[in-house]
């Protein structure tokens, strides 16, 4: 497929050929393979008190939040939970859930502190957007866009983050600081359990994920850069798969690209949907206050069902979310 004009191509260099056998490996599982055991990881004791520990430190004396390092502190028995954490989202099923903070007790600059210093032991935290934003607010907001369906009550759709990009974050992250009132179940699903079912039942449209699509960069690219880019839907490197997946961001890149997604294209994402929910191939959780969960962005697709916030602030869904890569520099870029 030619690559078109006035879009990033991304497609230089992704010349592996798609694998033709199923995965075997951890991240290829259904819901009923796995509970909350094999996603959440207890912060224990010793670690509590480390953190504790920390807290009380920063309220003597104090840095900018992004001076804070964790070698600055004694975190042996955390860090071999934020280890644990890590393993099991880049290695394990794809994602972990760190129980939990205890936020009641802490203002919310102490909370962000330590959410800094332990996603600090994860991986490295990097821009959300080229102006450097690296804490993002997950809330309702009233300034509507077509690009942040995320800041609303409505249901989203299965997908990864910052898919239209070049460089995605290894690691998506979300502390919750309070959840709704109703509503707002996450869901998490591998490509990999995806590529497999897809394999059997649905191989032409497997094919076409792994030709290019147009993808809408959600003006969070480069200024002056295209707005959107060029890439495979399904990408294989030799070893991971890398998704680009999503029902939003590829229908609305066509769209500004004056361009029309062909049927097969189409047929493709919708049938990927339709896998997913039919086989059950993804986790149900619903985040707790004080909570981390740690995804794996890259071979995973995220979604959250619909809420409805009530009339406090505890009873409005409020996350602040981090990215985090293993390469580059923090730039938005790397
Ligand atoms: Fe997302």
């Amino acid at each position: 497929m030619p690559s078109p004009q006035n879009a990033l191509d991304l497609t230089i260099g992704q010349q592996v050929p798609r694998p033709q056998q199923p995965f075997k490996n951890a991240k290829a599982w259904a819901r009923t393979d796995i509970s909350p055991a094999d996603w959440t990881v207890t912060l224990e004791a010793p670690a509590r008190r480390e953190i504790d520990a920390v807290v009380k430190s920063l309220r003597q004396q104090n840095l900018p939040l992004y001076m804070l390092k964790p070698e600055q502190f004694e975190l042996t028995a955390t860090a071999k939970h934020m280890k644990e954490a890590r393993l099991r989202a880049y290695d394990g099923i794809g994602f972990s859930v760190v129980d939990r903070l205890p936020l009641d007790e802490w203002t919310l600059d102490e909370a962000t502190a330590m959410q800094w210093l332990l996603l600090s032991l994860v991986s490295q935290p990097v821009a959300q957007q080229a102006d450097g934003q690296i804490f993002r607010d997950i809330k309702e907001t009233l300034v509507r866009s077509q690009y942040n369906q995320g800041l609303t009550q409505e249901r989203l759709t299965f997908h990864t983050d910052n898919s239209g990009n070049r460089n995605l974050p290894n690691f998506s992250t979300l502390m919750c600081l309070h959840k709704a009132e109703e509503g707002g179940m996450s869901e998490y699903c591998t490509i990999y359990s995806l590529y497999n079912a897809m394999l059997k039942e649905a191989p032409e449209q497997l094919d076409r994920l792994f030709q290019p699509y147009y993808h809408n960069r959600q003006d969070i690219q480069i200024p002056g850069e295209p707005d959107v880019s060029w890439a495979p839907a399904i990408g294989y490197d030799g070893e991971r798969l890398l998704s680009r997946f999503s029902l939003n961001k590829i229908p609305s890149g066509y769209q500004r690209a004056g361009a029309e997604l062909d049927n097969l294209g189409r047929d493709a994402l919708e049938t990927a949907l339709a896998v997913i929910r039919q086989r059950d191939l993804s986790a149900k959780y619903m985040l707790e206050r004080g909570q981390i969960l740690i995804f794996n962005n890259r071979e995973g697709l995220h979604h959250r069902e619909g809420f409805k916030n009530g009339d406090t602030v505890e009873t409005q869904r409020h996350l602040l979310r981090v990215w985090l890569r293993d390469e580059g520099r923090p730039f938005f870029d790397g």
